[in-house]
């Protein structure tokens, strides 16, 4: 089986940016060395190149941009992420969503990188969709519990396992991650146990008082 993985999204909250972010990590890092689950964190760009060197988790961008190297201004060149030292990226999540074909784009970008590839989507339709470009991962959110701090696996367990059956359809090799509310290890172990290979997550380690003991409890039960 494959190891599960806890992405953390540190979005652009307060909460996740400079010396919290560094506190994150290092809470991350530690629960992933003690228990052996791969947790990886997405913070804003410009952290993208310390955190890959300082910490022994991986690091995701949280978007992409379509481009090639050249004339652009303002974009996040897939190269630059690459260069920056980061596993992956997020693309097409639910606070920066893409075209059909800009999200082609930049799994095929990533592809060519060797970033792995994480396509957020927001419903079994889109996740069939998302598994059709045949990205590393399809991550499920229904944007409703996005930051709602109720728990997608309680809530609505019925679109994890609808998503997990329309990519498994599509393309098996595509995993499938879940997100939105996701707050405690009994959340994350129903996720798994419908078939997905991890979580997703923002606020509740994010805006926690205690990071390491959020970070600890998800992969209690894994
Ligand atoms: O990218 C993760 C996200 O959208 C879920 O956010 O705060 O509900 O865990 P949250």
């Amino acid at each position: 089986m494959v190891s599960p993985l806890i992405l953390v999204n540190l979005k652009t909250y307060q909460e996740g940016m400079g010396s919290n972010a560094h506190r994150i990590a290092a809470a991350a890092e530690t629960v992933a060395r003690e228990s052996g689950v791969v947790i990886g964190i997405a913070p804003v760009f410009t952290e993208i190149h310390p955190m890959s060197h300082h910490y022994a988790i991986p690091v995701y961008a949280q978007h992409i941009d379509a481009i090639a190297p050249g004339a652009h201004t303002g974009h996040i060149l897939p190269e630059a992420v690459r260069a920056a030292g980061a596993r992956g990226t997020l693309i097409n999540h639910s606070e920066h969503r893409l075209t059909l074909a800009d999200i082609d784009a930049c799994v095929r970008a990533a592809q060519r990188l060797h970033l792995e590839s994480v396509v957020c989507t927001n419903n079994d339709a889109t996740s069939a969709a998302a598994a059709a470009l045949h990205p590393d991962y399809v991550a499920i959110e229904p944007p409703e519990l996005i930051g709602s701090g109720v728990s997608v696996s309680k809530a609505d367990p019925g679109i994890i396992e609808r998503s997990v059956n329309a990519v498994r359809a599509v393309n098996p090799e595509t995993k499938v991650l879940t997100g939105a509310g996701i707050q405690s290890g009994e959340c994350v172990k129903i996720a798994v146990d419908l078939g997905t290979c991890g979580v997703l997550l923002a606020s509740s380690v994010v805006k926690a008082d205690d990071p390491e003991a959020v970070l600890r409890d998800l992969v209690s039960l894994l």
